[in-house]
């Protein structure tokens, strides 16, 4: 195979040739929303919720995908796409972003009839299994994003700018906080455990709704936990019990330490360590030391 296939615009072909117009809306203004999924094996997880989240970012943002490509249409590409790349057997990610398409440089939208761009790409991925039997560090920046965080928007600038900052102080992650609160990460959500519940930032637009918090909070009630959907205070850091990180990639990630001090013991906690266990369950996988 001449290396990786993608799709774009109608057609898949090597990676090598896909090109975009210098007047995508995308390139120009970040006009544009995206997905990432994760495949194992050809099967897709949470599919419809992605799926139900990308509509939902097209709606917000008044961008269709083109005629023709509803989901049924989508779930054949994503799985040709696997196919194509040799990736239908193993680990793989999809990126999916769709822009308001190429179109002479206008603030407002571009004539009607201008076809949006829809592309994909399929990445083989690497599970970070020491990442989750771990933990990781995280630290904390100030949330500078729009007041639209629920849309998975190209735009991603103050995300990008918060990641650097964590990478550049050795961290996993930035904690976004916003006026106090805990908001998200930048490019996950984040979850505490405070007095033995689980708590984390409620849907809104200051965060994405996130699928696998989604997913992770139905196991929590599943198993009897506590779930509190709230704004949880930086200040409330001390009566953090646990602090982990849950994400399409990362699944869920323990944090060990935020900003350079230890949450709770410094290591992964028992209620993490049980969401762990019932999220893998919960998907058939056997991880390969996780947990013991
Ligand atoms: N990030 N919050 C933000 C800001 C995110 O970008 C993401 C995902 C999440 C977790 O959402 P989910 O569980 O649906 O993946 C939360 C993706 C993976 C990315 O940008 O690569």
């Amino acid at each position: 195979m001449s290396g990786p296939q993608v799709y774009l615009d109608g057609q898949f072909l090597p990676l090598s040739e896909a090109r975009v117009s210098v007047e995508d809306r995308g390139f120009l203004f970040g006009d544009g929303v995206y997905e990432v999924l994760r495949a194992s094996a050809g099967r897709l997880w949470t599919e419809e919720a992605h799926w139900r989240r990308l509509a939902s970012s097209c709606r917000e943002v008044a961008l269709s995908l083109p005629d023709g490509l509803g989901e049924p249409a989508l779930h054949g590409l994503v799985l040709e796409l696997l196919e194509r790349n040799g990736l239908s057997a193993g680990e793989a990610t999809v990126y999916l972003q769709l822009t308001r398409g190429a179109a002479p440089r206008t603030h407002h939208f571009p004539p009607a009839g201008t076809r949006p761009t829809l592309y994909l790409s399929a990445s083989p991925f690497t599970p970070p299994w020491e990442a989750r039997e771990q933990g990781v560090h995280a630290i904390t920046q100030p949330d500078v994003r729009s007041l639209r965080c629920n849309i998975k928007s190209i735009n991603l600038l103050p995300n990008l700018l918060a990641k650097q900052r964590a990478k550049e102080a050795g961290a996993t992650e930035a904690v976004l906080v916003r006026d106090g609160v805990l908001t998200e990460g930048a490019s996950t959500s984040v979850l505490a455990v405070i007095g033995g519940a689980v708590c984390t930032h409620p849907d809104g637009p200051f965060i994405l709704p996130g699928i696998t918090r989604d997913v992770v909070l139905a196991l929590a009630r599943d198993a009897g936990l506590p779930v509190s959907e709230r704004p949880v205070r930086l200040e409330e850091r001390g009566r953090f019990e646990e602090l982990f990180l849950a994400s399409t990639t990362l699944d869920v990630v323990p944090v060990v330490a935020l900003d350079g001090l230890p949450i709770g013991a410094g290591r992964p906690g028992p209620v993490t360590r049980a969401l762990q266990r019932a999220f893998y369950r919960a998907q058939g996988v056997v991880p390969p030391r996780l947990l013991g």
